[in-house]
C-alpha cells in the first residue's frame, strides 16, 4: 500500500461548477457497478457520496485494480470532475462524476453484517453491536454533526454572558437522594466507594460559594434507573449555575439561549418569553408536569355539576373528596367505536382509573351509556362546560384528583399520538414553575423533595413547612418541550436556617446531613451568595430538535435497555486478582470468563 492521496475536496460537496478540476477524494466505496467496460462506484465520506467512473480511458491497471473493489473498502482516487451524462437529481453530487485516473486501496472489508444506509430496518440491537459500520450511516452522521453544532453555539453563548466552563470530578461522593448511583470501589481504601455523579449540583453551587459567580459545564452524568427511550444510564447535561439571582433572571438568560441556539442550528425563529404554568395548572389542565401543548383536548372540572347527580359512580367520587374530570375528543364520536373506548379505558387503567365513561355528541342529543342518569339540562350544563359540539366525544374519569388528572393526561397524550397530530417540526416550550417543594413516599413513608433538598421554598410558604409540608411551594422550575422535560433547576437556600427547616421535614436528623452533605454545609458558613440554576438534558434536547424518537440516535455510544453496551462488552467480568485488589468478594461467585465474553448481541 502506497501513500495517503492528499484529499482536496470532500465527496458529498462537488458541484457542476466544479467540472474539469483535477480532485482527490478519500472515504469508502459505497457502491459498485460492473458495465463490462465500464465501473460505476460510489465513493462516500462524511459528507455524502460522489460517483466515480472507470472506463476504457482508464490505465489498465487502475480499471483491474477498480474491479475488485467491494462495499466498505477504504480507498483513495484521483481523476477530474465530469458533467454526468444520466444526472441524478436526488444527490446533490448528481450532476457530476469523477472520471478516475489513479486509485488506491488503504484496506479492505468484510461484508457489513448491517447495511450502510438509513432506513435499514435491521434490529437496534445489531445496530449497536456494529456500532461503528451504524455511525457511517447517513443520518447518523448528521445527528453527531449536528449534536457538535449544539455544544458550540452552547459554548460560545454561556461564555459571551460571562459564564465559566468549569469540571468538576467524576469520581464523586455517594449521593443520599434522587436516583441510584454507580459505585467504584476504591483501592486504597477498602470499603470505601466513590460514586458517579448523578449531576454536579453540590459541586456548582460550592463553586457560586467560591466566587466563580456563573458555571457552566457540557457535563456527563450517572443514573442507574430503568431505562426509557428518553433514558440513558449515562447522560449529559448542559448544567450551570449563577449567583445573585432571582429565578426571573435565570428563566430571561435561558429564553435567549434557547432562541439563539434554535436560530443558529435549525434556523426557528421561536417566540419568547415562553409561556409559564404553575404546577398546579399544568396538572388540571393538562394531567401532567410537562405538557404537551402541541393540540388541545385539555382536561376541564365538571365536579360541581356531578355532585349529587343521578350517576352513583360521579356522585360518590366528590362526596368522597374526589373529583370528575373529562377531555373533549373534538370529532372523535365516529373514529372511537366501543371497541376503541374500551382499549382507551384499559389504557387509563395502568394510571389508577376505575372506570372510563363516555358521551358522544350527535346530531340526535348526546349518546351514552351513562345519558340516562342526567336530565336534559345537566347534559346541557356537562356539554357547555366542556365547549362540545356535534361529533366530539368527551371521556370523563371520577377519581381521586391525581388519579384522574393522570388517567385523562395520559389519554390525551395517547389519542393525539395515535392521531397523528405531534407535528414534530412545531416547537413548544413552556415554563412549569411553583413545583410542589415535598412529595410523599408511601414506599418510605415520609416526605421526599421533589427536585432536591438544596431547593428554596417560596417565603410565603415556610410556615407551613412542618405543619402542611403538601401545601409547600418550591422556586423550581422546568422547561418543557413537546411534552417532554428537556432541563430543570431552582433556587437554592443559602441561609442555614432555613436549610435546617428543610431537612427536618424531610426527617434528615442533623447527623444524617452533617454525614451526607456536611461539606456543603460547612462552605455555606462562610459566605454563601444567593444563587440558582438550571440543567438541560442535551441528549433530549438534541433529541427533540433532529424529530429523532430515541435518545440512543443522538448518542455515539449508547447503552441498551439493559444498561449494556454492545459493541464493547460493558459491563463485564472482572478477574478474581482485581476483586482481590479491592478487597471484594461477590455473592454469586465469578462467571467463567466465555460467559464473560458472549453478550447480547
Ligand atoms: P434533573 O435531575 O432534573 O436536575 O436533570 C436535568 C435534566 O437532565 C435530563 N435527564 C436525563 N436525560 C437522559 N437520561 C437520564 N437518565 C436523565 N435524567 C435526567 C432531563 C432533566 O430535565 N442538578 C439538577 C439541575 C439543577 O437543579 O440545576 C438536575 O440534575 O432532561
Ligand atoms: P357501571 O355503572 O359500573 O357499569 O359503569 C358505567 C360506566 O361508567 C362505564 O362506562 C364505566 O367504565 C364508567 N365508570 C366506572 N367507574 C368510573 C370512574 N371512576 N370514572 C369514570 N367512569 C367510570
Amino acid at each position: 500500500m502506497g501513500q495517503v492521496f492528499k484529499r482536496t475536496d470532500l465527496c458529498g460537496e462537488l458541484r457542476a461548477g466544479d467540472v474539469g478540476r483535477e480532485v482527490v477524494l478519500n472515504g469508502w466505496v459505497a457502491k459498485k457497478r460492473n458495465l463490462g467496460g465500464l465501473i460505476f462506484c460510489d465513493i462516500r465520506d462524511r459528507s455524502g457520496i460522489s460517483q466515480i467512473v472507470f472506463d476504457d480511458t482508464t490505465a489498465k491497471d487502475v480499471f483491474e485494480l477498480a474491479d475488485t473493489l467491494r462495499s466498505e473498502y477504504v480507498i483513495g482516487v484521483r481523476g477530474v470532475v465530469a458533467e454526468r451524462e444520466a444526472k441524478n437529481p436526488k444527490m446533490p453530487t448528481g450532476d457530476i462524476e469523477v472520471q478516475v485516473t489513479a486509485l488506491t486501496v488503504y484496506s479492505k472489508a468484510e461484508t457489513p453484517p448491517i447495511y450502510i444506509k438509513d432506513d435499514d430496518n435491521v434490529d437496534e440491537s445489531l445496530r449497536l453491536r456494529y456500532r461503528y459500520l451504524d455511525l457511517r450511516k447517513p443520518k447518523m452522521q448528521r445527528n453527531l454533526a449536528f449534536r457538535h453544532k449544539v455544544a458550540q453555539v452552547t459554548r460560545n453563548f454561556f461564555s459571551g454572558e460571562g459564564f465559566l466552563e468549569i469540571e468538576t470530578p467524576t469520581l464523586d461522593k455517594p449521593t443520599p437522594e434522587g436516583a441510584r448511583d454507580y459505585l467504584i470501589p476504591s483501592r486504597v481504601h477498602h470499603g470505601s466507594f466513590y460514586a458517579l455523579p448523578q449531576s454536579p449540583q453540590l459541586y456548582k453551587q460550592i463553586l457560586m460559594v467560591s466566587g466563580c459567580d456563573r458555571y457552566f459545564q457540557i457535563a456527563r452524568c450517572y443514573r442507574d434507573e430503568d431505562l426509557r427511550a428518553d433514558r440513558q444510564p449515562e447522560f449529559t447535561q448542559i448544567d450551570m449555575e449563577l449567583s445573585f439571582v432571582d429565578q426571573d433572571d435565570i428563566i430571561e438568560i435561558q429564553e435567549r439561549y434557547l432562541k439563539t441556539l434554535f436560530k443558529e442550528v435549525l434556523d426557528v425563529d421561536l417566540q419568547i418569553p415562553f409561556p409559564r404554568l404553575p404546577y398546579d395548572d399544568a396538572m388540571n389542565r393538562f394531567g401532567s408536569d410537562k405538557p404537551d401543548t402541541r393540540f388541545g383536548f385539555e382536561l376541564k372540572d365538571l365536579s360541581d355539576l356531578a355532585k349529587g347527580c343521578g350517576f352513583s359512580v360521579f356522585a360518590n367520587a366528590v362526596e368522597n373528596g374526589g373529583v370528575v374530570k373529562a377531555i373533549c375528543l373534538n370529532g372523535c364520536a365516529e373514529t372511537y367505536t366501543r371497541k376503541k373506548i374500551d382499549k382507551l379505558a384499559e389504557g387509563a387503567k395502568d394510571y389508577g382509573a376505575k372506570g372510563l365513561a363516555w358521551m358522544k355528541v350527535t346530531a340526535d342529543g348526546v349518546n351514552s351509556p351513562i345519558a340516562k342518569f342526567f336530565d336534559e339540562e345537566q347534559l346541557r350544563a356537562i356539554t357547555d362546560r366542556m365547549e362540545a359540539a356535534e361529533g366530539d366525544l368527551i371521556l370523563f374519569v371520577a377519581d381521586s384528583w391525581k388519579v384522574a388528572v393522570d388517567a385523562l393526561g395520559f389519554l390525551r397524550r395517547h389519542v393525539a399520538d395515535t392521531l397523528g397530530l405531534l407535528d414534530p417540526h412545531q416547537y413548544n416550550f413552556l415554563w412549569v414553575t411553583d413545583f410542589p417543594m415535598f412529595e410523599y413516599s408511601e414506599e418510605e413513608g415520609r416526605y421526599l423533595a421533589m427536585h432536591h433538598p438544596f431547593t428554596m421554598p417560596r417565603e410565603e410558604d415556610l410556615d407551613k413547612m412542618l405543619t402542611d409540608p403538601a401545601a409547600v411551594r418550591a422556586k423550581a422550575y422546568d422547561i418543557v418541550l413537546n411534552g417532554v422535560e428537556a432541563g430543570g433547576g431552582s433556587i437554592r437556600i443559602h441561609d442555614s436556617e432555613v436549610q435546617k427547616l428543610v431537612f427536618k421535614a424531610l426527617h434528615i436528623s442533623d447527623e444524617d446531613a452533617e454525614e451526607k452533605f456536611g461539606f456543603l454545609l460547612e462552605a455555606f458558613k462562610y459566605g454563601a451568595p444567593p444563587h440558582g440554576g438550571l440543567a438541560y438534558g442535551m441528549d433530549r434536547l438534541v433529541m427533540i430538535m433532529l424529530g429523532e424518537p430515541s435518545i440512543r440516535d443522538v448518542i455515539a455510544f449508547p447503552k441498551n435497555s439493559g444498561a449494556q453496551c454492545l459493541m464493547s462488552g460493558a459491563p463485564a467480568v472482572i478477574g478474581q486478582d482485581q476483586l482481590d485488589e479491592l478487597a471484594i468478594r461477590t455473592v454469586a461467585g465469578n462467571q467463567s470468563s466465555e460467559e464473560a465474553e458472549s453478550f447480547e448481541s
